[in-house]
């Protein structure tokens, strides 16, 4: 079951109950849009999910490539990436929730082959704002299905105003032992499938209205599924990384956590160079710019001479290849090694500065604003340089 095959299941599972296949879009949002990056598969819709008809109708389907930096230190363990994707569902006032779940169920179970019984789910208990999602709570009930209420793990937004609602997480088991606890409790419980019973809309004071019509908003982490549907420890063992993984490590000898997170920066640089973003200190390109120092930081830790121009062209290709981004690998190449070459003279300065005398103190707020201000050296990267573990 590789990550195709897991991607035609899944859409062909809902083109077969009317849901139309929408183009996912890049990474970037359209312009005005207050997020940096698109971070769910739900963000391009939300128009429609605020009421304006949608061109292809009332069910639909598609995969979306997101970007979250709010889970960056999470990078390294078994499940976070910086880039994922998402396959997502959704009814623009269609079906409603009881209905998602129960196809969810359907196809991890009779189309993914899970066995039922691995199966957890968490639903939205009730808070002073809105009562628990019964609805939820029934089906899961009826399909046999273990449950968990939770209040603030269950209501999901996009962001402090706009479309929000309760939803109910489905986790699939993935320890060798029994489990100690409900998901909450015991992270060998794996969230796969988010589905977000999209009625509410909050205001900028904070208040929530109803929605003109109620949605259902679900979002699968495809690199979660195939890797449990494979039978792999963590997201990097699954068919996607798995020339990250053979190419990475006869190059640059990494313990395994920073392999990890070599591999998911450099291939969310590439990602997000292929939608059209170069470093820079403010906005979109300051994310890419933290990624890739953070490679750079990682690779010079274990040994200085490392570059990013022996980054082999294949893997650029793939990732090119697996986004559908026309980009040229020489491009992408160029942007990388432009970058590394900023961030050496910038800690060539960096040392150069720190070693002068009225430094050799710990330093003051004063300094620091010096440091920044005069010479462009950021605290991060001025606490490194002194800690030795920058560059
Ligand atoms: N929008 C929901 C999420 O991102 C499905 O989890």
């Amino acid at each position: 079951m590789n990550t195709e095959y897991v991607i035609r299941t899944f859409v062909e599972y809902f083109q077969q109950r009317d849901h139309r296949r929408i183009t996912g879009s890049s990474l970037l949002p359209p312009p005005g849009d207050p997020v940096l990056f698109t971070t769910s598969g739900m963000h391009p819709l939300t128009p429609y999910l605020e009421g304006r008809p949608h061109p292809l109708g009332r069910r639909l389907v598609n995969v979306q490539r997101c970007l979250r930096t709010t889970d960056l230190d999470k990078v390294g363990d078994t499940t976070h990436l910086t880039v994922f994707e998402m396959l997502g569902t959704w009814s623009l006032g269609d079906y409603e929730g009881p209905r998602s779940l129960g196809w969810g169920h359907d196809l991890l179970v009779n189309g993914f082959g899970i066995d039922p019984g691995s199966l957890h789910a968490t639903v939205f208990g009730g808070d002073e704002h809105c009562g628990p999602d019964t609805g939820s709570l029934r089906t899961w009930e009826e399909l046999g299905v273990p449950v968990e209420l939770t209040t603030d793990e269950n209501w999901w937004s996009n962001g402090p105003t706009g479309p929000c609602g309760p939803d109910s997480e489905i986790f699939v088991w993935t320890g060798d032992t029994p489990p100690r606890s409900t998901p909450t409790g015991d992270d060998r419980w794996v969230e796969v499938w988010n589905h977000v019973m999209m009625r509410h809309h909050r205001r900028d004071d904070g208040t929530l209205d109803l929605l003109p019509q109620p949605n259902v908003d679900t979002g699968l982490g495809l690199e979660r599924l195939t890797a449990v549907l494979q039978g792999k420890r963590s997201v990097y063992e699954t068919d996607l990384f798995e020339p990250w993984l053979r190419s990475v490590p006869p190059l640059w000898q990494l313990d395994e956590q920073s392999l990890r997170l070599v591999c998911d920066h450099l291939r969310s640089s590439v990602v997000v160079i292929g939608d059209g973003v170069l470093p820079s200190n403010t906005g979109r390109g300051y994310v890419l710019r933290r990624l890739a120092r953070r490679v750079l930081t990682t690779l010079w830790r274990g040994d200085p001479s490392r570059t990013l121009g022996d980054l082999p062209e294949e893997l650029i290709q793939h990732t090119l290849d697996h986004f559908r981004q026309p980009e040229h690998t020489g491009r992408i190449r160029d942007v990388l090694l432009d970058e590394e070459r900023r961030f050496t003279r910038l800690l060539e300065r960096g040392r150069s500065i720190l070693s002068q005398p009225r430094f050799a103190t710990p330093l003051a707020e004063d300094d620091y604003a010096y440091l920044h201000d005069t010479h462009g050296l950021p605290r991060d990267l001025v606490r490194g340089l002194r800690t030795g573990t920058v560059g």
